[in-house]
């Protein structure tokens, strides 16, 4: 089994293997059900175990292999859209509380880390805000002073800097937040998924959830026919697969792309750092055995199969991050994966709307990492004592008045999208597709996504979205078919291998 469903593999992915599980082959009873084991299920499904409840966890896939594999692991609280538009969109009082619980899901990090020993290079380290390349020093101390004002209203931590070690910046106006974080997270949620089954939890594996059949009780079907029997059951699924509309309609999915490289110990000092782009570039770095560290640079999104040019765009960001750390050293790792940003800059968290026993944990925007850790006590608060303090800046079924303007704008790409404005290009033959090469082929009235995998093989599949009906475009960078409308992707074959989409693509007649 692959350890992500993409082609690309993370730094992560290289230096640490996968937690193997069992395919759930019997039928099983208990408190909570979690669907999803990345960052989000695991932090639920632990909580939920050190609560004394019954839990069983379940994947579509191995344990671990989604969006989680595929993070860059910074653990900053600071909102990533900019705290000044978090204002803006909230009002302070939901900013301050947001700013609040992402520092307490670092610390929750933390206080695990500490007490199960977990040597997953947890540190504390501080974050720096530069300017994009393309400012000028009075934009950049603009955006600086708003930030600065956004940061008193919200209770953040932050001071003014000059220069950050970056070439062309080194007297640049800056923003210094302490308290940030790092870590390795396939070691760290490893450590929490080997205490959860001490702890009593089961985990399985391969297993997909079909079918949800919700209620007093809610009835669970996985792909080899068992069944779970829960009272309350999360999808942590990374894109919810138990709502159809009403969380799909309020966010939308990002392919964004990271790069790691070696780099001499000393260059440059273990910090964050993130520029005033939108969408911002950042810059990190992820400790070594010996002499070198790794440098992880990460950015050039864009929406999910709005272009298929994987390749430029990590041209591009090399350029970028070579000219900013010329002694950069080799390329240890490159890939990409997928973000869903919500209308509000804010997950969704908490009770799945018009639900009272079903909790939902997405919408993770660039900070899926402090998100699910969060998602972790929101939702164990919800199910045992029944509120948090927090729950309203997540609740799933907001829609705030300041976000309308944004809920247009990614709704109308989607509706564009079904009614055939964005498709992607298409094919007249697949008879010249070389391996690696896709695209969509009109077939009489049907589209078909047709495309030759790697070792060669044609693959036939219709086009249409077995979520709600868009056309899914070919990414040859990861080898799948996505869906620019909610983020839902496919193998080469048509398996899916990202929600909210549970069924395949459909084989065409003939
Ligand atoms: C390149 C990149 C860089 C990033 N950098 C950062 C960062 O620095 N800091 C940060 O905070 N965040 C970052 N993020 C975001 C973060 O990695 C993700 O938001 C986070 O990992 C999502 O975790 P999750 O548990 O919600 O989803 P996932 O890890 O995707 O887990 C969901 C799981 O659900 C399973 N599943 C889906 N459908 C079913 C089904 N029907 N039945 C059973 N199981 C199912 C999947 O197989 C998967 O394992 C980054 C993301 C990317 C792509
Ligand atoms: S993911 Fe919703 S239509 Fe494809």
């Amino acid at each position: 089994m692959n350890v992500s469903s993409e082609a690309t593999k993370s730094l992560w992915a290289l230096d640490a293997s996968l937690p193997t599980a069992p395919r759930l082959e019997q039928n099983e009873k208990c408190d909570v059900a979690v669907i999803g084991a990345g960052i989000a299920g695991i932090s639920v499904a632990y909580e939920l175990a050190l609560a004394g409840r019954k839990v069983v966890l379940v994947d579509r896939g191995p344990l671990l292999g989604g969006m989680t594999s595929r993070t860059t692991a910074h653990l900053a609280p600071i909102c990533d859209d900019g705290l000044s538009a978090l204002v803006e969109m909230r009002g302070e009082a939901l900013a301050r509380g947001f700013q609040t619980s992402q520092r307490a899901a670092i610390d929750r990090i933390e206080q695990h880390v500490a007490s199960l020993e977990i040597d997953c290079d947890f540190r504390r380290l501080e974050g720096f805000l530069f300017p994009a390349a393309w400012m000028d020093e009075k934009e950049a101390a603009r955006r600086c002073n708003e930030e600065y004002a956004a940061a008193a209203k919200t209770g953040v931590e932050v001071e003014r800097g000059k220069g950050v070690p970056l070439k062309g910046h080194e007297s640049a106006p800056v923003l210094r937040y302490p308290g940030q974080a790092t870590f390795h997270p396939l070691k760290y949620l490893r450590a929490l998924l080997a205490d959860f089954k001490k702890r009593g939890g089961k985990a399985f594996a391969d297993s997909a959830v079909v079918e949800i059949k919700e209620g007093k009780q809610i009835r669970l079907k996985c792909d080899s026919g068992s069944t779970i029997t829960a009272l309350n059951a999360v999808f942590a699924t990374n894109s919810p697969i138990n709502t159809w509309v009403k969380i799909h309609s309020k966010m939308a999915p990002y392919r964004t792309y990271a790069m790691a490289f070696e780099i001499a110990g000393g260059i440059l000092p273990d910090a964050l750092y993130w520029d005033m782009d939108d969408p911002y570039y950042y810059v990190r770095l992820s400790r070594g055995s010996g002499k070198t560290d790794c440098l992880i640079a990460g950015g050039r999104d864009h929406r999910s199969g709005e272009t298929d040019d994987g390749e430029a765009r990590f041209a591009a960001l090399e350029a970028w991050i070579r000219a900013l750390v010329p002694n950069l050293g080799g390329e240890r790792a490159r890939w990409s994966g997928q973000v869903l940003e919500t209308i509000d800059y804010c997950g969704f968290i908490g009770r799945s709307p018009g639900n009272g026993n079903v909790f939902i944990a997405t919408g993770d925007s660039g900070q899926g990492m402090t998100h699910g850790a969060l998602a972790g006590r929101l939702i164990r608060d919800l199910i045992v004592d029944g509120s948090n303090p927090w729950e309203a800046v997540y609740a799933p079924d907001r829609t705030p008045p300041a976000a309308f303007t944004h809920y247009i704008n990614e709704n109308l790409t989607t509706v564009k999208n079904l009614a055939g404005y964005l498709l992607p290009g298409q094919m007249k033959s697949a008879r010249d597709l070389k391996p690696g090469e896709g695209g969509v082929l009109q077939d009489g009235l049907s589209k078909l996504a047709v495309c030759r995998d790697r070792a060669g093989k044609l693959h036939r599949r219709s086009a249409t979205c077995t979520h709600l009906g868009c056309i899914v475009h070919w990414n040859s960078t990861e080898q799948c078919w996505d869906c620019p409308c909610h983020g839902s992707q496919f193998a080469p074959d048509g398996t899916v291998l990202n929600g909210p989409a549970t069924r395949s693509l459909v084989q065409p007649k003939s």
